[in-house]
Formats: structure tokens, C-alpha cells, sequence
């Protein structure tokens, strides 16, 4: 079966950028990304592209090429349905915020959603793809759905996980380490498996292809999140050990990733990791381990959560501790308010833990971030619910000028890796700064030398002082 015609219910990070990456690719398939979010939509379409919703280095470009031509962002989302062979689900799957596994079972209600609004439009045999990172055994659940309430066609239901990386998507996309796609082990199922294995063919080297059952493919998306997460943990708990014994973190994943066995990657210590997978898709685990009775298996992941807590309780602690115990009324300027470099996305960064902390202790922080919009940055406060939005905003200031940011601050925060704060004009900033100045880099991106020599107090993450 060749498939001429794609929808893809959900515009965000993942659905927006791997449609425009495979319409680019496949340009004999129609891609339509449907969303209910009319003002998304909107942004997709966007005449002039710095407005499109999500911001990847590259994607601009292949939305210019393929939008209007076989790429088309719509609300309307029973015809696209309609009109499709195959249906990609990319909507959210948040950590529930109510009742049974409140803060750690994904909550699949969108998913439903979904899946019954596919069953009520649909009048020919599909092909449902399922692209959110879900917890095992979903599909089977999509799969009762649309079987008992649908119009009598036949779905066949793939699991598809997106290995994308945020700030690398187009990269990432363009040349996957791999594509796995699980589903059926019948003929059906197989038929359905090389229909979508046929539309990545465009450009993916088949051996890079994996078919799988889809509960190994389901697993393996929350197993590759979890181990990667827990190489982060792992060596943030070894930051940890390096400041109190004067050896340098930098220095030991170095030497430890040169073992082939280890690999040197995800090996950089940080303020915490973030993002909307890690914490999700570990947590997910842990809730399913738990189900099943396997209370050492899930203690064992959900200590790399934990560790990840401490490491961003740490930081803001180690900020208050040596400005002389107390912040109140001090200025810390923030460099850095997304989870990572090269994205605009803001979801479980450690700046937000990090100034809800301090704005605790009654510290006044300024945040520049190259990205993120001000709007974005008080919507993750007001979403802790600690105290009011009259009160966040009085007390954290958005700028959109790192220097100004800096003026008159005690302490400087860097909490995302972006490149250009490593250009910056370091003497003029602490010619600004009240003194002692102080530079907290939660990033380990700055030259401990070069900002000593300046006269700056400087602590780097993982590094004995
Ligand atoms: C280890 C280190 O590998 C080596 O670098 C260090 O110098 C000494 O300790 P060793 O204990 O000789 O070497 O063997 P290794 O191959 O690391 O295996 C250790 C144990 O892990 C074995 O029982 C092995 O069966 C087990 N193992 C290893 C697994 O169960 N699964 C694996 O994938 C790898
Ligand atoms: C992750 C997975 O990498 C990707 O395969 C999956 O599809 C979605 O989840 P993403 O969350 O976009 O991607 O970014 P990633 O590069 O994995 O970084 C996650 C967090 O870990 C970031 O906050 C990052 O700063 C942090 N990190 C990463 C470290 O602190 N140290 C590292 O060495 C690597
Ligand atoms: P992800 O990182 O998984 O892509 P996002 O939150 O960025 O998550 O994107 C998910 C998108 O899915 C949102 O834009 C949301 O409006 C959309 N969405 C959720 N439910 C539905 C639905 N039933 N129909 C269409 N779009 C939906």
C-alpha cells in the first residue's frame, strides 16, 4: 500500500517538525497537521517565518519549501482526518494532575479524545500512528476504541516514537540514528509496518529501520529517555563528589567517556535536566513498574528523578548560602530560562525550580533568554501556584538585553548553555555588577580563568572551589 495522504493530529514540538521533515522528504505525499489550537494554526501559517510557533535552527527553511506545496497546517481536523491513509497522534501526554497516578501515570485523555473523534469521521481502513511518547500497552487501548466504536473500518495501530532531540529536531530527523516502528505480528499488522517503514524509505537507509511488536516499541521509547536521563543523574551525583573533593567533573566524564563502553555523550553536568520527556517518561515507567509489583524496579528509577531534584535544590541553595546567607531584596540575574540551547521550549527547566526557590528566599531576579518570550516565562510561574502572579511579577523582571539584565546584580545564574553568552563583553558586565560579583554557571560553559582574572567570583558546576 502506498500512501499518498498524511494527517497528523497535533501541531507541537514534535508533530509540527517531523511533518515538515517528511513532506520535505516525501513530496508526492500530502501531509496535513491539524491542531485545535486555532491560534497555532495561525502561527504555522505565518507569512514571515520568526513567527512560527516553535523555534528550530533549520526549520524555517523547510517550512518555506514544502508549505503550500504538499505541507498544510489546518483546523480542520474531521476532513483531514477524512481525507487520510494514515493518521499521526502527536498531541500531549502530561503527567496527570488529578485523581489515580496523580503526578506520575501519563493522562491519556487527549489520546481518547483523539481516538474516538478518528472512529466517528472515519468511513475507509486506516493506518493510526502513535507518535506521543505513551506507556505500554496504549495502543491496545486505541486499539478498543476504535474497534467498538467506529463506522465498521479496519485501523490497524502502529507505535512510531520520536527520538527527536529539541534544538537538533531538523538534524535529528533528516539523519535518525534510527526508526523504529512496531506493530501487529500479523499480515495485516506487517502490511500496515511497511506502509509507514515505505514513506521513512524516502530517506532513511533501511537497516536503519526497525520493526518490532508494539509494546518492544513502546518500551524502548521510555527505556532510551530513562537511560539518558540517568546518565545525567548520574554524573550530576558525581558533580556533587568533585566540589567537595576538589577534582573536576569535566575531567572524570572525559576520561570515563573515552571507554567505549560508556560513549561520551549525555555525560555534561548540569543545573538538572528538563525538558517534556525525561521526567514524564521516568516517572511513566515507575508508575507502570509499580502496577505490575516491582517496587525495586521502580525505587530504582525514581531515584534518578530525585537526584535530579537535589541537583537543582543544590544549586539555589549553594547561591543563598554564599551570598552570606540571604538574597532577600538582592538582585540575581538569570541567564537563561529554556531547558536547553536552541529551543524556545520552556517545559520542567531547572530555572523555573531554581527561581521559585530564590523567590522564596525574597530574591529580585531578572531573566534573559535569546528565545523565550516574557509571557511563557510568567505562565511556568503562575503553573507552581506559589504565590501570586501580582507577586511574580513584581518580583521577576524579563529583559530583553543581557547586559541590562546584569546591571547592578549581585549574582549572575547561567542555566542554559546558549553559545552567545559565551561572546559576551564579561568586563563591561562586572564593571555593572555590585561586588563581590558573583557567576553561579549551572552550565559549565564559561572559562574559569578568564572570569577570575576579571574579578568575578566564579562557580562551575561540579568543579572543587
Ligand atoms: C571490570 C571492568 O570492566 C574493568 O574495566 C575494570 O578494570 C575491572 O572491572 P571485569 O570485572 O573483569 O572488569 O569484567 P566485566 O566485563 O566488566 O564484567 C563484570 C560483570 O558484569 C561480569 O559478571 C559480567 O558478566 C557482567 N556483565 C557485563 C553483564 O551482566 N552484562 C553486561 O552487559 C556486561
Ligand atoms: C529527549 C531525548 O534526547 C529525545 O531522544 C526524545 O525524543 C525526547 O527527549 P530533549 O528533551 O529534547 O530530548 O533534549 P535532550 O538533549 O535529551 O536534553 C534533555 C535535558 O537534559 C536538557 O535539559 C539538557 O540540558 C539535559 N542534559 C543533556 C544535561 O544536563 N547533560 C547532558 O549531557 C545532556
Ligand atoms: P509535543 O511536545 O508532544 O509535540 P505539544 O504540547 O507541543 O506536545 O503539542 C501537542 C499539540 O496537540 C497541542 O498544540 C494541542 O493543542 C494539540 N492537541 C491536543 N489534543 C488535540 C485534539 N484532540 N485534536 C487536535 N489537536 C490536539
Amino acid at each position: 500500500m502506498k500512501i499518498k495522504n498524511i494527517c497528523c493530529i497535533g501541531a507541537g514540538y514534535v508533530g509540527g517538525p517531523t511533518m515538515a521533515v517528511i513532506a520535505k522528504q516525501c513530496p508526492n505525499i500530502k501531509v496535513t497537521v491539524v491542531d485545535i489550537n486555532e491560534a497555532r494554526i495561525a502561527a504555522w501559517n505565518d507569512e514571515n517565518l520568526d513567527n512560527l510557533p516553535v523555534f528550530e535552527p533549520g526549520l524555517d527553511a523547510i517550512v518555506a519549501e514544502a508549505r503550500g506545496r504538499n505541507l498544510f497546517f489546518s483546523t480542520e481536523v474531521d476532513k483531514a482526518i477524512d481525507e487520510a491513509e494514515m493518521i499521526f497522534i502527536s498531541v500531549n501526554t502530561p503527567t496527570k494532575t488529578y485523581g489515580k497516578g496523580k503526578g506520575m501515570a501519563a493522562d491519556l485523555k487527549y489520546i481518547e479524545l483523539c481516538a474516538r473523534q478518528i472512529a466517528r469521521v472515519s468511513k475507509q481502513d486506516k493506518i493510526i500512528v502513535e507518535k506521543s511518547t505513551l506507556p505500554v500497552r496504549t495502543a491496545s487501548a486505541i486499539k478498543d476504541i476504535l474497534d467498538n466504536t467506529g463506522n465498521d473500518v479496519a485501523f490497524q495501530i502502529l507505535s512510531n516514537p520520536e527520538f527527536l532531540a529539541e534544538g537538533t529536531a531538523v538534524e535529528d530527523l533528516l539523519s535518525p540514528d534510527r526508526v523504529l516502528i512496531g506493530g501487529d505480528t500479523n499480515p495485516e499488522g506487517l502490511k500496515a509496518i511497511e506502509a509507514l517503514a515505505d514513506v521513512y524509505a524516502n530517506w532513511v537507509p533501511q537497516d536503519r529501520i526497525l520493526r518490532t511488536n508494539v509494546w518492544s516499541s513502546e518500551l524502548s521509547k521510555l527505556t532510551a529517555n530513562a537511560f539518558l536521563a540517568q546518565r545525567v543523574s548520574s554524573i550530576n551525583a558525581m558533580s556533587e563528589i568533585c566540589e567537595k573533593t576538589g577534582a573536576d567533573v569535566n575531567e572524570v566524564s572525559k576520561a570515563i567517556g573515552m571507554d567505549s563502553r560508556i560513549g561520551a555523550k549525555f555525560l555534561k553536568s548540569s543545573v538538572g535536566f528538563g525538558g517534556s520527556c525525561f521526567q514524564k517518561d521516568i516517572l511513566n515507567l515507575v508508575y507502570i513498574a509499580k502496577s505490575y509489583g516491582l517496587n525495586e524496579v521502580a525505587d530504582y528509577w525514581e531515584q534518578v528523578i530525585l537526584m535530579n531534584e537535589h541537583q537543582k535544590q543544590r544549586f539555589s541553595d549553594n547561591i543563598v548560602s554564599t551570598l552570606y546567607n540571604t538574597v532577600s531584596g538582592k538582585k540575581i540575574a538569570f541567564l537563561g530560562w529554556a531547558f536547553k540551547k536552541d529551543t524556545n521550549d520552556t517545559r520542567e527547566s531547572a530555572a523555573i525550580k531554581i527561581a521559585d526557590n530564590l523567590l522564596n528566599e525574597q530574591a529580585e531576579i531578572t531573566v534573559f533568554d535569546p528565545k523565550v518570550v516574557e509571557e511563557r516565562i510568567y505562565a511556568d510561574l503562575e503553573y507552581l501556584n506559589t504565590r501570586s502572579n501580582e507577586e511574580n511579577r513584581n518580583l521577576l523582571k524579563v529583559e530583553n538585553d543581557p547586559y541590562k539584565t546584569c546591571e547592578n546584580a549581585h549574582a549572575i545564574a547561567i542555566l542554559t548553555e546558549w553559545d552567545e553568552f559565551k561572546t559576551y563583553d564579561w568586563k563591561q558586565i562586572f564593571n555593572k555588577m555590585q561586588k563581590p560579583a558573583f557567576v553561579f554557571d549551572g552550565r559549565g560553559l564559561l572559562d574559569k580563568e578568564t572570569l577570575e582574572d576579571i574579578g568575578f567570583v566564579y562557580y562551575k558546576i561540579g568543579t572543587g572551589q
